[in-house]
């Protein structure tokens, strides 16, 4: 009886046969080499990815090194260490004691500064990292010295604070929201200071206030 080929029951693979002119051994003998080839190449790229590697950037400090910062339109040099925050640097090194830390480990926004127009919290940023960008206080908000910020002007008339510590870093976080929406809705209001911790619980003022800031009926705040 003839032997049937596994192919014309459907199963399995057809072996390479001497008429196709590729023999088992040949077929094995090649796909190994191509495996060779390929671990050949395999090993080989370490070494190209080292070749086109960025050259090491220089460490700097632990001593101090000399920093500049751009901070409510004025350009500051100091000598600190590297691992000093932007809040540090800004409250023991400018003098800009506005900016509170109260929690020192990114938590309650307390800090909260303006860094090309977006709140960041400055005890989480390393003051070497602010070089370059416009850095914006609690100390730039005032127009003059006779004219505070409108929202500073609402924070007072609405009675938006307590104890104080936190409205540096609320006035901040709500300036930035008036800068890139006019007319916040109270979720927008809120949504901006979530990141403001308020133990003395001013927040209905907070939110009064912004609203009267940007020219809205501030009654809205008790609707939520
Ligand atoms: S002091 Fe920076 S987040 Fe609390
Ligand atoms: S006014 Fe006291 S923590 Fe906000």
């Amino acid at each position: 009886m003839p032997r049937k080929n596994s192919d014309s029951l459907g199963q399995g693979t057809r072996e390479p046969s001497a008429s196709s002119g590729i023999t088992r051994r040949s077929f094995l003998k090649g796909t190994g080499i191509g495996a060779a080839s390929l671990a050949a190449v395999r090993l080989q790229l370490p070494a190209v990815v080292a070749e086109v590697q960025e050259p090491p950037v220089p460490a700097v400090g632990p001593d101090p090194v000399p920093v500049t910062l751009q901070v409510n339109g004025q350009t500051y040099t100091v000598r600190v260490e590297p691992r000093i925050t932007l809040a540090d640097a800004l409250r023991e090194h400018l003098d800009l004691t506005g900016t509170k830390v109260i929690c020192d480990r990114g938590m309650c926004g307390g800090c909260t500064v303006l860094l090309d127009g977006e709140p960041v919290l400055a005890c989480m940023l390393l003051a070497i990292a602010a070089q370059g960008k416009a850095i914006r206080t609690v100390e730039g908000l005032a127009q003059s010295d006779t004219q505070l910020d409108p929202l500073q002007d609402a924070f007072i008339t609405y009675d938006a604070l307590q104890c104080g510590y936190c409205t540096p870093g609320m006035l901040m976080s709500c300036r930035a929201l008036l800068d890139r929406n006019p007319k916040p809705s109270l979720a927008d209001i809120k949504a901006a200071v979530s990141g403001n911790i308020c133990r003395c619980g001013t927040y209905p003022h907070v939110f009064a206030a912004v609203l009267a800031a940007s020219g809205q009926d501030p009654r809205l705040a008790q609707q939520g």
